[in-house]
């Protein structure tokens, strides 16, 4: 990137279920902004391993696959390949399955620094936002604009609980809080790029506000950034 061209990054990091994906999405489209869900890739390095029997431990050869990864985002679609081919793996990923999946992959420091190049490349004219649990301090540490978001473990679990009831699905709200917990512990234990909230990054804590406010509170802050 040169001087003259900077292109301006809104980083939103926190945990699971936060609620930061719905808030990155829209603050984009507010903005005009490209948008990058990071752990869409990681989701996706864990469902093409298991196709390819590539076991969520083997490091390297889940680098190597990660560093070959034909995908393409549309919208809100995933596709995996390319022409006739292609294939719509927007929901295979998102699976609970698939959610412990990516949580297991992204340990390994191989594959994080795989995925690296592809989520430099998401940076494009007029901006963007991204999403993830290390956005700010380790793929895009320059960001205008960082912020960790956040919600209490309860108000996560129910947030969830609804979304998957409101969808048809069945759901247990004390498996859900299980779940988040030990997704929670393992995300901030790993020695590489775990979640935390960067030092220059401002705290958002959801759980008694509504999208709207959380999204505005975002435009705020970018604001100032960028009157800088
Ligand atoms: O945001 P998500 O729930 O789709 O992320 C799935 C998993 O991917 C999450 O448990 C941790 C991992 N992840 C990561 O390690 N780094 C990121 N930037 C984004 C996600």
């Amino acid at each position: 990137m040169s001087q003259h061209t900077h292109i301006p990054v809104i980083a939103i990091d926190g945990p699971s279920a936060s609620g930061k994906g719905t808030v990155a999405q829209i603050v984009a489209d507010r903005l005009g902004y490209h948008y990058l869900d990071s752990g869409a890739l990681y989701r996706i390095v864990a469902l093409v391993a298991r196709r390819q029997a590539i076991d969520w431990r083997d490091e390297h050869a889940l680098a190597e696959m990660a560093l070959q990864l034909d995908i393409r985002f549309d919208g809100n679609r995933i596709w995996l390949g390319n022409g006739d081919g292609r294939e719509d793996i927007s929901d295979a990923v998102r699976t609970e399955e698939m959610s412990r999946g990516a949580s297991e992959v992204a340990v390994h420091p191989a594959v994080r620094a795989a995925l690296l190049d592809l989520q430099h490349s998401f940076r494009q004219v007029p901006g963007l936002v991204a999403d993830g649990r290390d956005m700010a301090t380790v793929v895009f540490p320059d960001a205008d604009t960082k912020i960790f978001l956040t919600a209490t473990a309860e108000v996560r679990a129910e947030r969830r609980y609804k979304q998957l009831m409101s969808k048809g699905n069945h759901a247990n709200l004390a498996d859900i809080l299980q779940d988040l917990q030990a997704r929670d512990a393992r995300d901030r234990q790993r020695s590489v790029a775990p979640l935390q909230q960067s030092s220059d990054a401002e705290l958002l804590e959801t759980s008694a506000l509504s999208i709207e406010q959380a999204v505005e509170s975002v435009l705020a802050h970018h604001r100032k950034s960028q009157a800088k």
